[in-house]
C-alpha cells in the first residue's frame, strides 16, 4: 500500500536549499553565537545575517524582531504567556483538542488567574 504523509504540520521534509545553507553550520562554523571568540562572533553574524533576510522576506515593519525558538512549544508558550501578560483580558477560549503544549501552557496560565474556556469539536474540528 502506498502511504502519504499527511502530518506536514508537525514535521516536514527539509528543503535542498536550506540543508546546502546550513551544512557548514554543522561541522565548520558551529560555535556558539553567543560567545565572543572568532567562532562565537561567526556564528552570531550568520544569525544576524538570517534574521534580516527573514524580516525582509516577510516586509516586517521596522520595529519587528525575529526570534528562533527550539520549536512548536517553545513557540507557543512564548506567544500565548507574552500575549496573556501583554492583553488586559483574562479570559482565554481554546479547544480541547489542541496540542498539548497549548493545553499544558493554558493550566498554567489558569493557575496565574486567567479563565480559560476549552470549547468542544465537531467531528469537522469546528467549534
Ligand atoms: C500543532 C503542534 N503544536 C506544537 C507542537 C510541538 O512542537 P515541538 O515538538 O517542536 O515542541 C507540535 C508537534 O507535533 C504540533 O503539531
Amino acid at each position: 500500500m502506498k502511504q502519504i504523509y499527511l502530518d506536514n504540520g508537525a514535521t516536514t521534509p527539509v528543503a535542498k536549499e536550506v540543508i546546502e545553507e546550513m551544512k557548514p553550520y554543522f561541522d565548520k562554523k558551529y560555535g556558539n553565537a553567543s560567545s565572543l571568540h572568532s567562532f562565537g562572533m561567526e556564528a552570531n553574524e550568520a544569525l544576524t545575517n538570517s534574521r534580516n533576510k527573514i524580516l525582509k522576506k516577510l516586509n516586517a515593519q521596522k520595529n519587528f524582531k525575529c526570534v528562533f525558538t527550539s520549536g512548536g512549544t517553545e513557540s507557543n508558550n512564548l506567544a500565548m504567556k507574552g500575549l496573556a501578560f501583554k492583553n488586559k483580558g483574562k479570559h482565554i477560549i481554546t479547544t480541547k483538542v489542541e496540542h498539548p503544549c497549548i493545553l499544558n501552557a493554558c493550566k498554567w496560565l489558569e493557575s496565574q488567574d486567567f479563565k480559560v474556556s476549552y470549547l468542544n469539536v465537531d467531528e469537522n474540528g469546528f467549534c
